[in-house]
């Protein structure tokens, strides 16, 4: 079976081509254009998506050696994510699957980043705790079988990338925050400046990121930082490696938690923060400490990526699960 993947619910215009459960290719355009203007302009991803829709997929078949005549099915994503941008991927895959006569199958982002862990050998076993930290979520999940979740805590406020993002922000560092404040924190003294752990009541599966993130925001203006004249680099690098390690021990000691409540010895981690080095670092320590198996996306596939979403339009289609062509875009789909 051979399936088509596209994402396109945020900045990243992406397709992949999964064979029988293996990645054949994944090709991904990241408009990184949105950099000037602070964050992701919504108009403007979505005529991005429109306009390399067409040569990313036919890149997805070229570097798979597919043509569409091969295919067993289109998938794309109906949400979470920007309106405008879903409706551009979504129409594309169901015109594709439409046109060729073949099953449509629509994919739900966030599940989608679950099965980024799915891509490769070796994959996490069932059951499993999951945590995807993105620039929009931060979701925990009891992940029981093939598209069987409970959700057992999200974020009540920012999701982690967000606070990333915006942490950069106030810093001038640029954006998107997230890859800029792990690179910048790499020179920093993660002990400089004691930034709150919001871990909340007890054992909770709940996160709260506003509160660091308005913190850091008091501390820059209690010692009268200027962005646009302080470009004092320890500082800086001081800054955003004590807020890092700040949301890193929050993260970890939830999956931690979690993975101990449920009985689980498979963790996984996906989303954009994912590829933060410093997350990375400290949980490949604590699983082996704690005899977990962990398991985190090659950065590829941390980020936004059609990858991903074939590989979930191919274990749907292998357990009998089509979507009708009448699916729209759900902006605020749930998990
Ligand atoms: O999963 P993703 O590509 O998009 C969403 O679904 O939101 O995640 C993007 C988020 C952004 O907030 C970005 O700043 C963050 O992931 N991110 C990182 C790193 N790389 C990307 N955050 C921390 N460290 C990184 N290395
Ligand atoms: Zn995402």
């Amino acid at each position: 079976m051979t399936i088509l993947g596209i994402e396109t619910s945020c900045d990243e215009t992406s397709a992949a081509v999964v064979r029988d459960g293996k990645l054949l290719s994944n090709a991904t355009f990241m408009q990184l254009f949105h950099s000037k203007h602070g964050g992701v302009v919504p108009e403007l991803a979505s005529r991005a998506h429109q306009k390399f829709i067409v040569p990313i997929v036919d890149e997805a078949f070229r570097r798979a050696s597919v043509d569409k005549a091969d295919l067993d099915a289109v998938a794309a994503v109906y949400g979470p994510g920007l309106i405008g941008s879903i409706l551009v991927g979504l129409s594309f895959g169901k015109a594709m699957a439409m046109g060729l006569g073949i099953p449509f199958i629509g994919v739900n982002h966030m599940e989608a980043h679950i099965f980024s862990n799915m891509i490769d050998e070796p994959r996490p076993s069932f059951p499993f705790v999951n945590l995807t930290v993105s620039g929009g979520h931060t979701q925990l999940v009891f992940v029981k079988g093939y598209f069987q979740y409970e959700l057992l805590g999200e974020t009540m406020d920012d999701a982690a990338g967000e606070a990333f993002d915006k942490v950069a922000k106030m810093l001038g560092i640029g954006y998107p925050g997230g890859p800029l404040v792990d690179k910048v924190a790499a020179n920093g003294n993660a002990k400089a400046i004691n930034f709150p752990r919001p871990y909340l009541e007890g054992d909770s599966h709940q996160f709260s990121f506003s509160g660091i993130k308005t913190s850091v925001l008091y501390y820059l203006r209690k010692v009268g930082f200027d962005k646009a004249a302080n470009r004092n680099e320890q500082f800086i690098a001081d800054v955003c490696a004590s807020f890092q390690t700040a949301v890193v021990d929050v993260l970890i000691d939830k999956l931690l938690v979690a993975a101990k409540k449920y009985n689980v010895k498979d963790i996984a981690v996906s989303g954009g923060v994912s590829a933060n080095s410093e997350l990375r670092r400290r949980l490949t320590a604590e699983a082996k400490i704690n005899h977990l198996n962990l398991f985190i996306p090659k950065l590829d596939f941390c980020t936004d990526n059609g990858a991903m979403v074939a590989v979930v339009g191919y274990e749907r289609l292998r357990h009998g699960c089509e979507t009708s062509l009448e699916l729209t875009a759900e902006p605020n789909l749930q998990l």
